[in-house]
């Protein structure tokens, strides 16, 4: 069901949006090699509850852990675990919070360390065709605007593959509602949006093939070809001129940038 939301419910969003970019912006600021996702796990839980939220994927249709954590070739719903990051990985972390009934759903690729060139390319690609997207959620065009936007950006201009079998959602005071974002497809197609709609758009984008696969924990997708794939995810309100964006990517760069300088000053 789509669930149009008023002017005041969507500054209660913002405040969920915000609550997960603040936390990533955190993340942002402690990562460094040799720190698990588990520790990621911990730290973001342990965040969003001392701001009176609650986690959104925990015990989601049996998700058993409070974060997506998807390092190099797993593209999205990565298990948390004990193995240390190391120079040269990327990983996305996904975080759903509940803030006053009302979720926040976002996520960023960090990159630890130095990381080749090709790959630091498809994280600063599938950023740019996030907001590509973004830019097409606008009252009147349709849903399919935002998935062309993004497959034009990603597929046609530089090669990479498109994840097809998942997509982005309408998101509210639901996880997931309707409509499905799907990051392919056709201009002119799929539902007309109005004002006040807000979805969750995320990209996710593979350095080869589109193809993936689903482990046997019935979570964790990974690319068939075992190459590199980034995840970036905005929760974004439909308005007349240009999209309102709920959540900051500016606060976890700054937050990044900061660290990378910090961790480079030891060499
Ligand atoms: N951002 C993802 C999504 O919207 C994360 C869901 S993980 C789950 O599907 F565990 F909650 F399923
Ligand atoms: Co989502």
């Amino acid at each position: 069901m789509i669930h149009i939301k008023t002017e005041e419910e969507v500054l209660l969003m913002q405040q969920a949006a915000l609550l997960v970019s603040n936390t990533l912006s955190q993340v942002a600021a402690i990562l460094k090699p040799g720190m698990t996702t588990l520790d990621i796990d911990q730290f973001c839980m342990q965040y969003v509850k001392d701001h009176k939220a609650t986690l959104s994927f925990y015990n989601y249709h049996g998700y058993p852990h409070h974060i997506c954590a998807s390092v190099n070739d797993v593209v999205v719903h990565g298990f948390p675990n004990k193995i240390p990051l190391k120079e040269g990985d990327i990983v996305s972390v996904d975080l759903g919070v509940i803030l006053n009934g009302w979720h926040g759903d976002h996520a960023y690729t960090f990159i630890i360390g130095e990381v080749p060139a090709d790959v630091l390319e498809l994280v600063k690609v599938t950023k740019e065709s996030l907001y590509k997207g973004i830019e097409k959620a606008i009252v009147n065009n349709r849903v399919g605007d935002i998935s062309y936007a993004i497959q034009e950006h990603t597929e046609k201009a530089h090669g990479y593959g498109v994840v097809r079998e998942l997509v982005g959602h309408g998101l509210g005071k639901s996880l997931h509602e309707d409509p499905q974002v799907p990051n392919y497809g056709k201009r002119g197609t799929g539902l007309k949006m109005k004002e006040n709609l807000v979805l969750a758009i995320e990209p996710m984008i593979n350095m080869g093939t589109h193809k993936v696969f689903t482990e046997e924990d019935g979570w964790t997708v990974k690319t068939q070809d075992g190459k590199m794939s980034v995840h970036f995810e905005h929760d974004v309100c439909v308005k007349k001129n240009e999209a309102f964006i709920l959540s900051d990517f500016s606060i976890i760069e700054a937050a990044e940038k900061a660290n990378i300088n910090l961790n480079s000053s030891y060499y």
